[in-house]
């Protein structure tokens, strides 16, 4: 653990996370503090997904995962969920010029089918207008759930197998992982949460398998790049077992070097 008496600076490269994946909680929280009605805290929050993708695009993390909205989030009060709707549309809208410059590629994962057409349209363009830039992955979750990955991915794999293409023995992780949201970019290292709960809330339940988790008590808009360097920070005093002994990933280490 760091001591926090010593200032230690994040270092770059191979021992940064490759994959980061943020639930960005405790906007509401955040504007009733401040007197103000809670989804006040909704646009301070994406201020601070443009400060946390400064961070990666500058230190190059090469994909960043962030929870904008559940499958569960529907239940919340009526007027709360139609500003946050409006909020992403004006969102993609506006952010767009600002992700070609620092060529990040904007992926939306999740079911889009609940959203209006117009939404759906906006996605739809924001992902086609950045789709060709080569650096940060930014992937939005929205409309998503970890239980609704795997059941679209199981129905997909049923599919696979009625139509003959697939037998029960082919079935395995692999076949599974293939029609998960985001196939074939890696699993996330490093898993943060804002806002004081430690809890998953059906975020990303097969992909954080081995994920490390953090959890801070700060809340989702006042998350900076010092808070972010924090996590980082302490992201690389981990040891990643993966199952294996301590004393057999130290051998590895030494191996690598
Ligand atoms: C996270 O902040 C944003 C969304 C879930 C859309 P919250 O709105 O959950 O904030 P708190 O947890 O109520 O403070
Ligand atoms: C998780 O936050 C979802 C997002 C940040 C989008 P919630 O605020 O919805 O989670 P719970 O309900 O406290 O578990
Ligand atoms: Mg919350």
């Amino acid at each position: 653990m760091n001591s926090g008496k010593t200032k230690e600076s994040v270092p770059v490269g191979k021992r940064l996370p490759k994959h980061i994946a943020i639930i960005m909680d405790g906007n509401g929280r955040w504007a009733k503090k401040r007197g103000l009605p809670r989804y006040a805290g909704h646009p301070a929050g994406v201020e601070a997904v443009r400060r946390v993708v400064e961070v990666c695009v500058e230190l190059q993390i090469p994909t960043l995962t962030l929870f904008a909205f559940s499958s569960e989030n529907w239940r919340r009060p009526q007027k709360e969920v139609n500003l946050i709707m409006d909020l992403f549309v004006r969102s993609l809208k506006k952010e767009v010029r600002r992700l070609n410059r620092n060529q990040v590629k904007l992926r939306i994962i999740g079911d889009r089918s609940a959203f209006s057409k117009r939404l759906q349209k906006q996605i739809e363009e924001a992902e086609h207008q950045t789709e060709t830039n080569k650096g940060l992955l930014l992937q939005v979750a929205a409309n998503y759930g970890g239980r609704w990955d795997i059941t679209q991915a199981a129905k997909c794999v049923a599919e696979r197998v009625q139509s003959g293409e697939l037998t029960l023995d082919m079935i395995d992780e692999e076949a599974i992982s293939q029609h998960l949201s985001f196939a074939g970019v890696p699993e996330p290292d490093l898993f943060i949460r804002t806002g004081g709960e430690q809890r998953i809330s059906n975020f990303l339940l097969w992909q954080c398998a081995y994920t490390e988790l953090y959890f801070t008590d700060l809340l989702w808009p006042d998350f900076n790049r010092q808070a972010m360097e924090a996590a980082l920070l302490d992201f690389t005093h981990r040891q990643r077992r993966f199952g294996r002994t301590g004393e057999q990933v130290q051998d590895q280490t030494a191996e690598a070097s």
